[in-house]
């Protein structure tokens, strides 16, 4: 037998041990959105994740959005009541914060590669364009030049470190994201007097971490650098984009972030920031940790068979829309995620079993040798922690199986 990870400890059952979501059984949401395979995303964690966010941390930090985490329109809506700006990686997330009809929040773009085009965009929507290297930023400013436009730019810094444990390292090592700390001021300087409007820095360490000690000493290591830029730049940020980071557990033994924690050491931090930034407006930008734990992936249960003394409960999801519990999104060991019999919540186990999708590779493991209460064909399997990474992370055109739906509750 093998572990899953914790069940988030928002989710209940009813009476019947039918596994609620939002108020809803599974098999009411399934109903409504017309099948499987079906992400709920539930608003009142999501709301609460941002509420505990804004109780636990320094008064006036701003929380983006990061919308590569889960660009679901509903949600996007729904978060842009609660948050201060969003975080696009791309144009096509620029559509669809538009499509959304939330584009009136600041938006800043980060990641490598941004085409003419879409820098073109941005600059047009007069979003803040995290510049990723030298060449970038000359592009920009070309792009601004011939639109006669004052681009807005901020540079995105590659810090000498990284944060320790986290899930994935974005600093400490040579890097696509960002311009090496050293080489910062310059860059800065650059922007200046070409006429941008400079809007700080960007400093993005890692994501998916655990370790309050960990991202408390990010954090300081953060300030500190941007700090060091500014003076060497000889000019204040009026924004320094802290990066986030925050995790959520997944697997088994995984602990939940201390948040408040974190909270209290960042404003001990910010307090005693150098004078340079003392004008400076700090924001953190998070995506899985907003809305990671609200999603629930759930898929029916197709087929059970047994193979080589083992059950097999085959459901009509997969890894074509839920990569991420598969174990193949940058995962080195695959682990369980939590995962439930949705009609059995909480009720105990009395059997083994491999849950699989519906697609044809050996990769398609949803949970592997987990202790479930029996079920069978026509059963709903629920996979938590799937509100982050989850169906746009995800080879969906793979073996050309239907898509997912997708609703907000
Ligand atoms: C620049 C940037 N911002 C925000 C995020 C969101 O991270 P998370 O969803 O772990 O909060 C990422 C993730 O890789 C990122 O690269």
């Amino acid at each position: 037998m093998k572990a899953m990870g914790p069940i988030p400890a928002q989710f209940s059952a009813d009476e019947d041990a039918r596994l609620k979501i939002g108020g809803w059984s599974a098999d009411e949401l399934i109903e409504q959105a017309g099948g499987t395979p079906l992400f709920v995303y539930d608003n009142i964690i999501a709301g609460g994740q941002v509420a505990r966010f804004r109780a636990a941390m320094p008064d006036g930090l701003a929380l983006h959005y990061a919308v590569k985490a889960n660009p679901y329109g509903p949600l996007l809506r729904f978060l842009a009541r609660h948050v201060d700006g969003f975080d696009i990686a791309s144009a096509g997330e620029l559509r669809m914060l538009e499509e959304a009809e939330v584009a009136g929040l600041p938006v800043s773009f980060a990641g490598p590669g941004k085409r003419d085009g879409e820098i073109e965009l941005a600059i047009a929507a007069n979003v803040t364009l995290n510049v990723e290297s030298e060449g970038e930023a000359e592009r920009a400013l070309t792009i601004a030049g011939r639109a006669g436009r004052q681009p807005r730019i901020a540079v995105r810094v590659n810090p000498p470190f990284g944060i320790k444990g986290s899930g994935m390292k974005m600093g400490g090592l040579a890097s696509p994201f960002g311009v090496d700390a050293d080489r910062a001021p310059a860059l800065v300087r650059r922007v200046i007097d070409d006429g941008a409007e400079w809007r700080g820095l960007h400093i993005f360490a890692g994501s998916q971490v655990l370790a309050a000690d960990a991202l408390i000493e990010a954090q300081r290591a953060t300030v500190a650098l941007a700090a060091e830029i500014a003076d060497a730049a000889g000019a204040a940020p009026p924004e320094l984009n802290l990066g986030g980071g925050f995790g959520i557990p997944y697997f088994p033994g995984e602990q939940p972030l201390d948040v408040e924690a974190v909270g209290a050491a960042l404003a001990e931090t910010l307090g005693g920031a150098p004078d340079v930034l003392a004008e400076t407006r700090f924001a953190i930008e998070l995506g899985r940790w907003l809305v990671g734990e609200a999603g629930v992936y759930l898929a029916r249960i197709i087929d059970r068979k047994e193979s080589g003394g083992r059950t097999f409960l085959v459901t009509d999801g997969g890894l074509h829309h839920m990569l991420a519990a598969s174990g193949n999104f940058g995962q080195l060991l695959r682990r369980n995620y939590p995962v439930a019999i949705a009609g059995r919540f909480g009720c105990e186990p009395d059997e083994q079993v491999t849950v699989t999708g519906c697609l044809c590779t050996p990769l398609d493991l949803l949970a592997d040798d987990v202790s479930l209460p029996h079920a069978e064909p026509g059963d709903i399997m629920a996979i938590f922690c799937a509100g982050a990474y989850g169906l746009t992370a995800s080879p969906q055109a793979f073996l050309g199986q239907p898509p997912a739906r997708e609703v907000l509750v």
